[in-house]
């Protein structure tokens, strides 16, 4: 990565960075106070603390970013080394975006997310000394989140070397959700919409619909149809959300650098969130959890960017994109901001929903719908599939094509954006989709603090 990328990186990351700061009011003092607490308060026989004190969420936020410092040094360093061993089983794959060229025909190490997956795991471990001590009652929750994300790495190992198929890929995170799901002991209700109350209560009776829809839910009669309790629905929604999340990641992909840049982006919009609602409300137990887990997530992310960014010398294969999914996932439903989150995703949504006939074999779907690279103009253009001149009309006509036309796009953001914006360097595609992640992010921030006044009274 050169300096201009590197200094580029740093920007998502400078408004969580402020926020910290401001939150830690003076860090020095904070460091000092962490000093003391942890080697000052040893009595002399090097035992128990002579003083039993609570963490001060400065200390422990200072804490949270000393330890994800530590695991993106680690992942940095790791990496190279750890890269030897996959290609060494022939765990590699050819970089298609540089097809006709030299580099082309170098097998790159696949399935490098095991490195920054195990560093976070260790990182965290570490980070929960402190948290456990702060909130003890909270750990049922926390282990069965470590589970989840811990089971969800290693479906992603076993799918880089075992390749799965695709109806496999759509089972496994379900699968990965469920020790979440089994102790998740949180709310279960949601908050309807201001618009829509009417539907549910009118004139402090409950309407004929809501009537109806109390036969599948509890629609709270206390709170005059502003609350659904959806019960077995909700954790039906977030199996679903842990689904969504690591495959939306995961066909989002294909180019140097995308996969942990957005995951990079996301986490550094999910982190400033947790701060923001840190400063508004005070220290809640569920944003302090996410914190760090995003701290530690953006640490090694970071490392293994290093190394993903154009020119890759690794990949990051799918170990990375479910174990990155599916943090985000734990983050967002035990930190009850599974919509919030959902609006940080606005990309892979439409992704996703651009995806769909392909998905659903309504259009056909070639394994691979990453750019099409041509070594003469060093460009990508828009990868295609091959179709009848009569066939898909209506997907022609969507999208302006003769409709005559014997090929068509595959149906991804990535190729839309050279649809829109003509043929790109791979490095330039990349740096557009992650200013688009980031643009979307802000407009996720703005529809989360400024229309949710308007429409859920928040
Ligand atoms: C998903 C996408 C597929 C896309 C692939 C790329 C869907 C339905 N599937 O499949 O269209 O081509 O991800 O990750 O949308 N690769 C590169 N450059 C990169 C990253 C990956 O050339 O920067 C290639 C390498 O050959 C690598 C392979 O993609 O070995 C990894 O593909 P894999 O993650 O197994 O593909 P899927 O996740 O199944
Ligand atoms: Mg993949």
């Amino acid at each position: 990565m050169g300096r201009y990328d590197a200094l580029l990186a740093l920007f998502p990351l400078l408004p969580p960075i402020v926020l910290l700061f401001q939150l830690m009011e003076h860090p020095s003092d904070t460091l000092q106070r962490w000093y003391t607490h942890f080697w000052l308060s040893q009595d002399a026989s090097g035992g128990k603390n002579a003083v039993e004190e609570t963490p001060t969420v400065a200390t422990q936020l200072l804490a949270y970013i000393l330890i994800a410092i530590v695991g993106y040094l680690l992942t940095t360093l790791m990496v190279p080394s750890i890269q030897v061993y996959t290609l060494r089983k022939g765990i590699c794959g050819k970089d298609l975006g540089k097809r006709g060229t030299l580099q082309g025909e170098q097998p790159l190490p696949e399935a490098l997310g095991i490195v920054p997956g195990a560093v976070f795991l260790v990182c965290l471990l570490f980070c929960l000394v402190g948290f456990a001590a702060t909130y003890p009652s909270r750990m049922l929750d926390v282990n069965a989140a470590l589970l989840s994300i811990c089971f969800m790495l290693f479906l992603g190992f076993t799918d880089d070397v075992l390749d799965w198929p695709w109806r496999y890929k759509l089972v496994l995170p379900s699968v990965a959700s469920l020790p979440l799901l089994c102790s998740y002991k949180g709310s279960t209700s949601v908050v309807v919409p201001l618009q829509l109350r009417s539907l549910l209560w009118k004139d402090g009776h409950m309407t004929a619909f809501g009537d109806f829809l109390g036969s599948f839910v509890i629609v709270d009669a206390q709170a005059t149809g502003a609350l659904i309790n959806l019960g077995y629905f909700y954790l039906l929604y977030m199996g679903l959300l842990a689904v969504f999340c690591t495959n939306a990641i995961n066909i989002f992909a294909g180019i140097n650098g995308l996969e942990a840049g957005q995951s990079y982006v996301i986490a550094c919009a999910v982190l400033l969130h947790n701060l923001m609602e840190i400063q508004r409300d005070g220290p809640a137990d569920n944003h302090l959890f996410s914190v760090m887990l995003m701290l530690c997530f953006i640490g090694v992310t970071l490392g293994l960017l290093r190394h993903n960014w154009y020119p890759a010398t690794v990949f990051v294969g799918d170990t990375f994109c479910y174990f990155a999914g599916m943090t985000f996932a734990v983050v967002g439903i035990l930190g009850h901001f599974s919509k919030t989150l959902l609006l940080l995703f606005i990309p892979q949504v439409i992704n996703f929903l651009w995806s769909t006939p392909q998905l659903f074999k309504l259009v056909p779907c070639p394994r691979h719908r990453l750019p099409r690279y041509d070594p003469t103009k060093q460009l990508m253009y828009p990868s295609t599939f091959p179709c009848e001149s009569h066939q898909y009309t209506w997907l022609k006509a969507l999208q302006g094509i003769p409709s005559n036309a014997q090929e068509l796009p595959n149906m991804t953001v990535i190729n839309l954006c050279l649809q829109v914006c003509g043929p790109l360097s791979e490095v330039q595609l990349c740096r557009l989709l992650l200013l688009l992640q980031c643009l979307c992010c802000g407009f996720g921030f703005l529809c989360r603090y400024c229309l949710a006044k308007y429409i859920f009274d928040e």
